[in-house]
């Protein structure tokens, strides 16, 4: 029996290749911009600093136009979300970190998502922290038009939640490739998006129920 389930659209993970090619991109190309005594060694000649600039800015570009197409495609109702957050959201959390941290051995009962990865790595990350990057951002592009301690904080913002991204995106990188359990799920995000109907049985119980309901 290896019957499977559709889990993320074709567009989903076209928008998730390129949201994995997007952060990395800014992460790399900020470090010059952060510190250049220690990342001076990434401008070697002819590249100048000016060029890590322009990628970083041309990444923003990208993704506020890859955020576009997310809002439409989902409002459009070309395929339903379930990225709502609730309380269960939270327990769940807790419940998850209990069990992988060996505080208690009770699976809690999901539904589609993971819910840390929804609040984390999906509402925190890829919405919250990147939007403050990129009114943060846009005054860091245009300082005449700000006053000077604006101009300070947004910059205090830019290199607290670049920390705070890289770090997230690190653990994400962790729970999905490293923590072998989850890596059924690669198949999902990286090749045909469909995940084994018996992996969603057991770590996603309420979505295998709504999807046999269906059948
Ligand atoms: C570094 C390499 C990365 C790998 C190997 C990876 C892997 C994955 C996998 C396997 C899933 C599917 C999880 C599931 O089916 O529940 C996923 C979901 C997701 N990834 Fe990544 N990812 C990477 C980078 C990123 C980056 C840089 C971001 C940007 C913040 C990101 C944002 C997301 C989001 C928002 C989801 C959906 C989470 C949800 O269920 O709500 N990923 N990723
Ligand atoms: C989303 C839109 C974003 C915009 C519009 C933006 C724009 C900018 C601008 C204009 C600068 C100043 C460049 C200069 O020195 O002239 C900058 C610096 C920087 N950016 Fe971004 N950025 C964005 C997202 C990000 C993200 C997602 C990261 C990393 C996760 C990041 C990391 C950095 C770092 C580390 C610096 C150096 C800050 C410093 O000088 O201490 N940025 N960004």
């Amino acid at each position: 029996m290896n019957e499977k389930i559709l889990r993320w659209a074709l567009a989903e993970r076209v928008e998730h290749l390129f949201i994995m090619i997007l952060i990395p991109t800014f992460i790399i190309s900020g470090l010059p911009l952060f510190k250049i005594e220690l990342f001076g060694w990434m401008i070697i000649p002819p590249i100048t600093i000016d060029l890590f600039r322009d990628i970083h800015k041309f990444a923003a570009g990208l993704y506020a136009g890859l955020a576009i197409f997310h809002v439409l495609y989902h409002t459009l109702a070309l395929r339903q979300t379930r990225m709502g957050i609730s309380g269960k959201d939270f327990s769940d959390s807790i419940a998850i970190m209990k069990l992988y941290t060996g505080l208690s051995n009770k699976k809690p009962k999901i539904g589609f998502h993971n819910p840390t990865e929804k609040l984390l790595v999906y509402w925190l990350v890829a919405v919250l922290f990147m939007l403050i990057m990129g009114v943060s951002g846009i005054m860091l592009m245009f300082p005449s038009y700000f006053p000077a301690w604006i101009h300070e904080w947004a910059l205090v913002a830019h290199d607290v939640f670049f920390l705070l991204i890289t770090f997230v995106v690190i653990f994400h990188f962790y729970m999905s490739v490293v923590y072998k359990e989850h890596r059924p799920l690669l198949d999902g995000m990286f090749t045909d998006g469909m995940v084994p109907a018996e992996y969603v049985k057991e770590h996603h119980p309420l979505w295998y129920e709504e999807v046999k309901k269906k059948e």
